[in-house]
């Protein structure tokens, strides 16, 4: 079976690769941009900064700055709006996830007719988008290299996933410089997303060579600089590992895809409205012990690469070690579980079987190397939410 491997055609990386927003703008053509962005990136000055860059090399802009944690579609249609009336003719997408996500979510709708929804899933996109200049604030979603979006639906409280590659950004500028500026608790939220992310490329049922090359060397960064990043907001050295980990382990889930535990964790953030990486974070440990029979070779690879001393264990314990290591490493950066996130007991047990249909209906799961039938999803929430943080 052949397989499709795809990401950005110009990837620049390491300290002031942002600084080459003007120059990159140019070279697609652009004459006018639109900054999508976010309040928070405003207030420490990354747009004025982009905005000046471009305008040095004779591109003007514009900035939408209303993106909101979870972007929506509201969002998409006011950048769009924005796009159109101030006649741009590129994106520049600054922020989180939720900013480029929002910025790939107007270049398509740009260039495809319709309602949002009909693209939601995978290839349903007839179109390419504009062209997008991504740049990332944190080392977390890699979305300036993935074919992905997620755009939440508030009238249906839906995570829409769209995945095609008519959703790459034309450059992704993976500028560590702008990740020191991230507080320890989003650096361990999204680290844990960005961690999520090679793990489940790795055990992906699509995983192919390349995107096993990227995902492990993924974990080795992350998983090797995470606490660092965490402890010293300004150690450079530990957040360019971060940054260049996400955006690696992007290119591999977004050719591989994700499994079980994103496919569970968007329904936690679509109805408890619970930062992205959290919800990851918090079904993590269960559901890779529920997912480690499917594939034990690979477990014990991915101890390996966090650097278990596997030598002379069986196999199942080796697969084990990956399990500890994950969970050692989520102590260590204070990461909650999920009954410790203030979510209502009896809330939880009323959308539970909704939130367990959703996760099977957004095609993730059956990526997993275990299967799992909505009964067992059921059971997992259930198990995640009695979990306690433990001393190990
Ligand atoms: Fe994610």
């Amino acid at each position: 079976m052949s397989t499709i491997f795809s990401i950005p055609p110009t990837i620049i990386t390491g300290a002031g690769a942002s600084e080459k927003v003007g120059e990159q703008a140019k070279r697609l053509g652009a004459t006018k941009a639109l900054i999508v962005t976010d309040p928070g990136i405003v207030k420490v000055g990354y747009p004025h900064q982009i905005s000046n860059n471009l305008q040095n090399a004779g591109i003007t802009s514009t900035i939408y700055s209303d993106v909101t944690p979870d972007p929506t579609l509201q969002n998409v249609n006011d950048g769009l709006k924005q796009y159109v009336d101030e006649k741009c003719d590129l994106i520049v997408s600054i922020g989180g996830g939720s900013a480029i996500d929002c910025g790939k979510g107007i270049a398509i709708k740009l260039t495809n007719d319709g309602e949002f929804a009909v693209y939601m899933g995978v290839d349903k996109i007839p179109n390419p988008g504009v062209k997008l200049i991504a740049i990332p604030t944190t080392a977390g979603t890699g979305s300036e290299v993935t074919k992905v979006t997620v755009i939440t639906d508030t009238e249906r409280n839906v995570k829409m996933m769209l995945s095609s590659s008519c959703l790459l950004a034309s450059v992704a500028l993976v500028d560590p410089i702008l990740s020191l500026t991230t507080p320890p608790h989003l650096t361990a939220a999204v680290g844990v997303d960005a961690l999520t992310h090679a793990i489940e490329a790795y055990i992906s049922k699509r995983a192919q060579p390349i995107t096993d090359a990227l995902a492990l060397k993924a974990i080795r960064l992350i998983s090797g600089s995470l606490r660092q990043a965490w402890a010293d907001g300004e150690n450079i050295s530990a957040k360019t590992d971060m940054m260049i980990g996400a955006s690696i382990a992007g290119m591999a889930f977004s050719n591989s895809s994700v499994a079980l535990v994103h496919g569970m964790s968007r329904p936690i953030g679509a109805y408890f409205h619970i930062h992205h990486g959290l919800s990851n974070s918090v079904l993590l440990l269960d559901v890779m012990e529920f997912s480690l029979v499917g594939a034990p070779h690979r477990f014990a690879d991915i101890a390996e690469a966090m650097g278990e001393q596997i030598d002379g264990l069986s196999l199942m314990k080796q697969a084990d070690a990956a399990i500890t290591a994950v969970e050692r490493l989520v102590n260590d950066i204070d990461m909650p579980r999920l009954g410790e996130i203030g979510i209502d007991a009896d809330k939880f047990e009323e959308v539970i079987e909704k939130m367990a249909a959703d996760a099977i209906a957004s095609g993730s799961p059956a990526n997993n190397p275990r299967q799992a039938s909505q009964e067992e999803i059921i059971a997992l929430y259930r198990k995640c939410f009695a979990s306690r943080t433990r001393n190990i």
